[in-house]
């Protein structure tokens, strides 16, 4: 094994047979947020969606990347509404109609982390919803846009957080995107907000999970009692998006892609 180069700040930059690993890994990832989604109907619980993750992620010879994570108790993070991140699974909470559902999912392939998240309406949605998921998907997007060498991290949270504003939306920054690899959380932090010029320049080989959380009202969370649990401060809605993406000289390639 050679040895690993290292970007500045300790970001480590990957190899192309990381990257091979890591496409698989967000492969897998990908698939399950699909199988998911087209899963979720009214009448199923939170815990049955979590069931079908974890037997799909090892029926692809990967491992759940949540599950074990500090504690973190679930294969699936689902967050339901006003809930912005890290809800976890229950056989007491049930899906309905017009529900705004929110899955985070992380999956382990030959040592290397997938990690990609979405949102959707189940069955009928308003247009309240609609829109949100509209400006939050596409903040997504404008950030990965500046994920390209010799931009700085900043550039991206910028771009996000202008987008956000401009709809009447507001970021969420207590939680933060990140580099990814071995680890699920890895240097640097990603925040979706910030000013262009700052953050470590950003070079082909990084890996960054760019995650914007879009709340309709004001960006602040609250955490319930059971440790985990975000919630918007105001009860109004939340969406989040997530890619992982290698930063290249062909400009940014997503790899939590079918
Ligand atoms: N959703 C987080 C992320 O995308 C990770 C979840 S951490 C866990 O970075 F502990 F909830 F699993
Ligand atoms: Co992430």
């Amino acid at each position: 094994m050679k040895i690993k180069r290292r970007a500045s700040k300790g970001i480590l930059l990957k190899a192309p047979w990381e990257l091979e690993r890591l496409r698989t890994a967000n492969k897998i990832v990908c698939e399950v947020l699909e199988l998911l989604q087209n899963s979720c109907e009214p009448g199923i619980t939170t815990k049955d969606l979590d069931r079908i993750a974890y037997e799909f992620i090892l029926s692809r010879g990967a491992k759940p990347a949540f599950l074990g994570y500090r504690g973190y108790p679930a294969t699936i993070c689902i967050s339901i509404n006003n809930e912005v991140v890290h809800g976890i699974p229950s056989d007491s909470r049930i899906v309905e109609e017009g529900d705004l559902v929110s899955i985070d999912i992380g999956a382990i392939y030959k040592d290397y982390v997938g990690d990609a998240a979405r949102s959707f309406s189940v069955g009928t949605s308003n247009d309240a919803v609609r829109r949100l998921l509209t400006v939050t998907e596409q903040a997504l997007y404008k950030g990965i846009e500046q994920a390209i060498p010799r931009n700085r991290v900043g550039a991206i949270g910028a771009a996000i957080q202008e987008f956000v504003e401009a709809h009447g939306y507001n970021v969420v920054k207590k939680f933060v995107g990140h580099g990814v690899g071995r680890s699920l959380h890895e240097p640097p932090e990603i925040p979706n907000y910030g000013n262009p010029k700052q953050g470590p320049m950003l070079k082909s080989g990084m890996v960054l999970a760019i995650e914007p959380m879009v709340n309709e009202g004001t960006g602040d969370v609250v955490i319930l009692d059971d440790g985990w649990t975000a919630v918007t401060a105001d009860g109004k809605l939340s969406a989040h998006f997530e890619h992982s993406v290698a930063v290249t000289d062909n400009g940014p390639e997503i790899l939590s892609k079918k």
